[in-house]
């Protein structure tokens, strides 16, 4: 792909051109200064995961660091998720078990199923980390126009740096088949990490069985890791990083929501106080 090509005239523009305008696209971000905003939202000394940085997705040189790809991932994934976006993000939202107090979606992005979370559960608080300043700005505004109190952060979900225990829902949406496969396992036990004993993990993301038969599904959009993801078993994986009770459901044949828990281990027993739990 030739340097300065976009999503929008790589997808948009020749599929969809006939609805949208590039102008239309860019208009709730008129008058917003990228460099500004995205100042403000950076973490200093914040260490990029080599992959992040080095790969093109959707071969769009640079990833998603920049105005563009975030201005351009909402018009082109409402397309991207059969059969409805929302309908898909809420296969994740209805696997929760339980009424979560503290919410973390890693990879956020521009927020979409970060939001659907908060609606769903108005009373928690919801956070959502991703690594590209450019997309958590515009999950901010998403947030914003819809008066919903979502914190995003800048960060890495392989090392958040937040406390141990400290959420019990813990989420990634769409964000394994863009990660290299031992980062993917970092990421989860990262999650593990996070959560308290009884803890809940949600992952939608494309469902690996179908991926792995179908080769022309892997190659729509530029995806640098997705034959790795597809040729993986989200369940093997997360039972090796400590999460329990894991099963994946299939959604509308392309996509999956897994989800596991973190079981309770003998020094949580000693920490209630159960004598000989150690024993
Ligand atoms: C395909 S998008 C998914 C965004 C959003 N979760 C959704 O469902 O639309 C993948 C996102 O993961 C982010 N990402 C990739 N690696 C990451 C990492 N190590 N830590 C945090 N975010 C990461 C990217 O910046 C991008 O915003």
């Amino acid at each position: 792909m030739a340097a300065g090509e976009t999503l929008f005239n790589r997808f948009i523009g020749p599929l969809l051109g006939q609805f949208f305008n590039e102008e239309e696209i860019k208009r709730p971000y008129r008058g917003l200064d990228w460099e500004v905003a995205t100042k403000a939202i950076k973490r200093d000394g914040l260490v990029y995961p080599e992959y992040y940085l080095s790969a093109n997705y959707h071969g769009i040189r640079g990833g998603y660091m920049s105005a563009d790809a975030a201005m351009t991932y909402d018009p082109v994934t409402q397309y991207a998720l059969f059969p409805h976006e929302n309908l898909v993000r809420d296969c994740l939202v209805r696997s929760v078990r339980t009424c979560p107090r503290r919410i973390l979606d890693l990879g956020c992005g521009t927020g979409s199923t970060t939001l659907l979370l908060k609606r769903a559960f108005p009373d928690a608080q919801v956070v959502g980390l991703d690594l590209s300043p450019y997309m958590l700005v515009a999950a901010g505004l998403k947030a914003q126009r819809q008066n919903l109190d979502v914190v995003f952060c800048h960060g890495d979900a392989g090392e958040t740096g937040f406390a141990p225990r400290s959420f019990d829902l813990v989420t990634a949406s769409l964000l394994f088949h863009e990660t290299p496969a031992v980062f993917t396992r970092q990421v989860l036990r990262e999650m593990h990490r996070l959560l308290p004993p009884g803890g809940e993990c949600l992952i939608l993301d494309g469902s690996q069985q179908t991926l792995s038969r179908s080769e022309w599904l892997m190659n729509i959009f530029e995806e640098p890791h997705i034959k790795a993801y597809a040729a993986g078993n989200l369940d093997t994986w997360m039972a090796e990083c400590g999460l329990g009770a894991v099963e994946t459901s299939e959604h509308w044949f392309i996509h999956q929501v897994s989800r596991g828990v973190r079981p309770f281990d003998c020094a949580d027993l000693e920490d209630v106080g159960f004598a000989g739990a150690g024993a």
